[in-house]
């Protein structure tokens, strides 16, 4: 009796082992030559570049990284690799003309960018007019020159008065966005029809309440799930506050404004195909990081769960209804496998098999038509709004621009509604912990002189602009 059960346990096992090594979880890819003539997208296809605030700015003082640049960590060391600070970054703010032009010069014909909370909202209340004219006469300036704005109006910051106040921990926040939304949509409505609300939700929760190595640097996944919660609920008052405020069609296609929100896929992989702990550490990865958001779009429920370890579930009612667009932010691939001393118990690191960034990041195309398969929502249109390389190796940088873009298309073919690319980033940037080392920039940043240089490795995606007909 005991041997026979024995003899079908040890069946189910060699059963269960072969059928998770054939399981599909990649796509076939092939590394064949790339045509740029014939890859064949429409031609209202926004090409475009990405940047954030306060990674390229400068004089970003007043909000929590700020804080976050001259506070230490528990072991003594800076928060910020060797304690470098944004400063000036890429003085954006004052050469934003110029990099425009830049862009243009390219044939982009979208730029995503956002717009500093801290700088625009000093205290509880306080609006500086002249931040805020800043910003018009920037989105002015991009509708004078053929680039739509794509403005994002949360990506990692929050003034520092809002961060003395628990920011998104706290339920207030919600409500103090919601006034600086009022504020941005009145003044850049004329102005701007594509709005993105959140970036990276989960990837902004994950860094500061799981990882700790944003601001505020706690370590609480029950935290993690509350802020997460605190942001779709911030996203869906921001999307009612714009469609109430916008009613201005800056681009005269006939809709005055399009809300979405910015999320981040990224693909986790077993890293042993027939191995089940593998998978179910992909899974929970999975769960937690992309699906979480995702379905509470479907659903009207945000649910964050893990066995043990956090168990969060709450109704949003009418989340569902507060997408126009969704934005993928996608830039690789982790293996995974159960790990005691890991975050939730699951080690994640690139395949050795791929080329690295220098993040360390593996290069992983077939990821970003996975990343479009999955982020599909019913008839939500996808802008991809971001995807990019920080190396210093240019033939690696045009490498992955070339098959990322195949990827896009592919993905079209499949029926993925995609509408536009962006590149992140135009320039170099402070790529917030890790200082100013990693560039993923389109144009090299001498940050001495601010001297821009198109790098050889972005050559690659002016042709392909190009050669849809896209000319400055
Ligand atoms: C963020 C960017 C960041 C990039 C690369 C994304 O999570 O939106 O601001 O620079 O990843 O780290």
């Amino acid at each position: 009796m005991i041997i026979n059960l024995i003899i079908v346990l040890v069946l189910a096992v060699i059963l269960l082992t072969i059928w998770l090594n054939f399981r599909h979880n990649d796509v076939k890819w092939s590394d064949r030559k790339i045509d740029i003539a014939k890859l064949d997208f429409p031609r209202d296809f926004l090409w475009g570049a990405a940047t954030s605030a306060y990674q390229v700015e400068g004089a970003c003082d007043q909000n929590d990284w700020s804080v976050w640049e001259r506070s230490f960590a528990e072991n003594a060391n800076p928060r910020i690799k060797g304690g470098q600070k944004p400063g000036l970054a890429a003085d954006h703010w004052n050469r934003y003309r110029n990099d425009i032009d830049l862009l243009r010069q390219m044939g982009g014909n979208a730029y995503r960018f956002s717009v500093e909370w801290s700088k625009v909202c000093p205290g509880p209340g306080v609006w500086d007019r002249r931040v805020i004219d800043h910003y018009i006469e920037k989105c002015a300036y991009l509708n004078e020159n053929g680039a739509k704005p794509f403005v994002t109006l949360h990506h990692f910051t929050i003034p520092a008065w809002l961060f003395e106040r628990g920011g998104f921990e706290h339920p207030d926040s919600v409500n103090y966005f919601s006034d600086f939304v009022y504020k941005m949509a009145e003044a850049l409505g004329p102005y701007v029809d594509y709005w993105a609300t959140i970036n990276e939700p989960a990837v902004y929760a994950m860094m500061g309440w799981v990882r700790g190595i944003f601001p505020p640097g706690k370590q609480d996944p029950g935290l993690a799930a509350r802020v997460l919660n605190n942001l779709l609920k911030a996203h869906f008052q921001a999307y009612h506050a714009i469609h109430e405020t916008d009613q201005s069609d800056a681009d005269g296609d006939g809709v005055p404004c399009k809300v979405g929100i910015v999320k981040n896929i990224t693909i986790f992989d077993p890293a042993r195909k027939w191995w089940l702990p593998d998978w179910v550490g992909a899974k929970i990865l999975h769960h937690l990081f992309n699906q979480s958001v995702l379905e509470a779009f479907l659903t009207d429920r945000f649910a964050f769960n893990l066995k043990n370890i956090v168990n969060f579930s709450q109704k949003i009612p009418g989340l569902s209804d507060t997408l126009d667009w969704i934005g993928l932010n996608y830039y690789t691939q982790y293996l995974c496998k159960p790990d005691r001393k890991s975050d939730f118990k699951i080690k994640m690191y690139p395949s050795q098999k791929a080329a690295q960034t220098d993040m360390g990041w593996a290069v992983y195309p077939a990821g970003l038509y996975r990343a479009l398969q999955m982020i599909r929502l019913p008839g939500v249109p996808i802008y991809i709004t971001e995807n990019g390389i920080a190396t210093e190796d240019e033939t690696l940088r045009q490498d992955f621009i070339l098959k990322h873009v195949e990827a896009i298309r592919e993905a079209m073919l499949d029926s993925c509604d995609v509408r536009g690319y962006f590149y992140r980033s135009l320039l170099d940037n402070f790529e917030w912990v890790e200082g100013f080392d990693k560039r993923f920039g389109l144009y090299h940043v001498d940050f001495e002189t601010q001297k821009r240089t198109l790098k050889d490795g972005a050559q690659i995606y002016k042709e392909i602009i190009h050669a849809r007909g896209h000319k400055k």
